[in-house]
């Protein structure tokens, strides 16, 4: 991640240092939340199921599949299911740990976190699109006194990638993250403080941890759903999940593709 100063937006000398020592990437984590978008990319990069007992914690859902690509080590992690309810581990809480755990075990040299979001038309996106998130941003963490209240939105530039985004045709966006599918009237006006184009479950937080170990992180996320549109959202993800995914996983395949035999300061 960088710039990464979240009031200042300036990069952390930590990360300022990663992205300086330039060597070919060779370590990469990709963080997906739900189970139908990151099967696709472990059969397409022929990853395999970690058997390490003690990469994660004993007990919880979190699942690492790794395995070699061209010259890159690629790490998938997916938070796994819910223990009790079996549904996919959604949301800030679930891709903060793995994100946690993942850059302590795994070291990695770049996170893509991928993922399907709403899209906004009034900001030009349409079912389908695929965007790189330039800023992220959380738009439920309302703490209304001064200098929290920044803290709370946590605003920041993600690690920029211009030649990736131009070479790729990708389109970029701001990204605006909270712990619901729905948008409350808050969230509403909160996500056009933000001046956001897509609006996800878990980038800003990504980004936060990202930040916080000094990683660079970028955020590929596909449109399910138009926020502004007509129709309900939980219909219209439902609806477009299957064939945003194939979008998605064509998306991340190349941005994997571009990355091989690269230093960070090439994107
Ligand atoms: N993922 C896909 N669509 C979304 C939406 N409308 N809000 C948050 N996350 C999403």
């Amino acid at each position: 991640m960088a710039p990464a100063n979240e009031i200042t937006g300036e990069t952390t000398a930590e990360t300022k240092a990663a992205v300086e020592s330039s060597h070919p990437i060779s370590t990469l984590l990709i963080i997906i939340a739900m189970q139908t978008e990151a099967l696709p990319l472990v059969t397409k990069f022929q990853l395999s199921e970690d058997t390490d007992e003690s990469l994660f914690p004993k007990g919880v859902p979190w699942v690492r599949y790794h395995g070699t690509y061209k010259d890159l080590h690629i790490n998938l992690v997916w938070p796994g299911k819910d223990p009790s309810l079996g549904v996919d581990s959604v949301g800030t809480i679930s891709a903060s740990l793995v994100t946690y755990a993942s850059i302590q075990a795994l070291k990695p040299d770049l996170i893509i976190n991928a993922g399907t979001a709403g899209g906004f038309k009034a900001k030009g996106a349409n079912v389908g699109d695929v965007y790189v998130a330039s800023d992220a941003a959380f738009h439920d963490r309302r703490i209304p006194i001064p200098v929290f209240d920044l803290y709370g939105i946590g605003a920041r530039r993600t690690f920029s990638t211009p030649n990736l985004v131009k070479d790729l045709n990708l389109k970029e966006g701001k990204l605006s993250t909270g712990d619901s599918l729905d948008m409350s009237p808050h969230d509403e006006a909160a996500i056009s403080a933000n001046d956001a184009t897509v609006k996800d479950m878990e980038g800003a937080a990504v980004a936060y941890v990202a930040d916080l170990l000094s990683v660079p992180a970028i955020f590929v996320k596909a449109v399910t759903d138009i926020v502004d549109g007509e129709k309900p959202t939980a219909e219209e993800f439902l609806q477009n999940l299957i064939a945003v995914t194939a979008a998605l996983d064509q998306a991340v395949t190349q941005v994997v593709d571009y990355v091989n035999g690269k230093c960070l300061p090439d994107l």
